[in-house]
């Protein structure tokens, strides 16, 4: 044991933090999926981005495919909760597969707004990271109108057709404070900059942003329960980093290297919206049985959003009735 190391630890936790509305809604598609459906359920793509979530609906019986060319003709698949292009939905139809859409509400709203501002003529500026499974399914809404950028270079490297039909909009999950630097530099460009343009970063990942700032200050180490695909939990590592505290993703407990802790007083904790709460509560377990731990929670907010389920129709409504 390291001398400096067996004094008692401080946890403080961040709130709100852990699954958002449009997770906790993706999730129990599937799981009502698959307790009405006796045939095979197909999720395209990881339903959200955790692994151990993923983990538990496959033993569960969910069988997770990349295409839709996994899937057998009839069969019932649900879209993620990152949403999909409308070249996949349109490839679902013609194969006549039932879908039931676990796409986030929000994320929905995003597409909508990437058609009308493409339909009124503009080119669409999309601040995303290039790759992620909601951008490309934004980008699918107006692949002709829309155009990516990742970075404040690409905002300067930007030559469009016409500099003053422009409107912008994002992903889900950025940094809020990346994000509005990206817009003003992107308003500074392009001064006619559209109205309706929105920032569309989610009330979820804002709050776990605020929530993880107001502990900052006061953690030696920022633990961030989340997969390292979750781009709502990489940005609360970086934000860490950014403000000068170490911080380290984590999906589990086990994955805690002793020598992060080392001279370590104070542990800040959060977790990315598509991390379950119990694998926070198995952190914290983990700390306490390594010394004498206080816990301490800061709740900056407090959540009451809530979504309501998709309307089942045909063979899944008939079976669950
Ligand atoms: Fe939806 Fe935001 Fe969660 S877009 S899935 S509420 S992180």
């Amino acid at each position: 044991e390291h001398p400096e190391d067996d004094g008692a630890r401080r946890i403080l936790l961040a709130g709100p933090r852990s699954f958002c509305a449009g997770v906790e809604r993706a999730i129990e598609i599937v799981e009502r999926a698959l307790r009405s459906h006796t045939s095979p359920v197909y999720v395209r793509k990881q339903i959200v981005h955790n692994a151990y979530v993923v983990d538990d609906l496959a033993r569960k019986g969910a069988v997770f495919v990349e295409e839709l060319d996994e899937v057998p003709d009839g069969a019932t698949v649900v879209f993620s909760a990152h949403g999909v292009s409308p070249a996949v939905r349109e490839e679902a139809a013609g194969r006549g597969l039932d879908v039931i859409d676990g796409t986030c509400p929000l994320v929905t709203k995003v597409h909508a707004k990437a058609r009308r501002f493409a339909a009124r003529g503009d080119t669409v500026v999309l601040i995303g990271h290039a790759g992620h499974e909601e951008v490309e399914g934004t980008l699918g809404e107006a692949p002709d109108s829309i155009v990516l950028v990742d970075t404040l270079d690409d905002v300067r490297d930007l030559d469009l057709p016409d500099p003053e039909r422009v409107s912008y909009l994002t992903q889900t999950t950025l940094a809020v404070d990346e994000t509005a630097a990206a817009v003003d530099a992107l308003r500074q460009k392009f001064p006619m900059l559209q109205e309706q343009s929105s920032d569309d970063i989610c009330y979820a990942t804002t709050n776990r942003q605020n929530a993880l700032n107001a502990i900052i200050g006061e953690a030696d180490l920022v633990l961030v329960v989340g997969s390292t695909n979750s781009s709502n939990s990489v940005r609360l590592v970086e934000l860490s980093r950014r403000q000068g505290t170490p911080a380290q993703l984590i999906d589990r407990a086990t994955d805690i290297r002793p020598e992060w802790l080392e001279g370590v007083r104070t542990v800040g904790l959060t977790a990315g919206a598509s991390a379950p709460p119990a694998l926070v509560t198995e952190v914290v377990e983990a700390l306490a049985a390594l010394g004498p731990v206080t816990v301490e929670e800061r709740e900056v907010t407090r959540e009451t959003t809530h979504f309501g389920l998709p309307v089942v129709r045909g063979a899944a409504a008939a079976k669950s009735a």
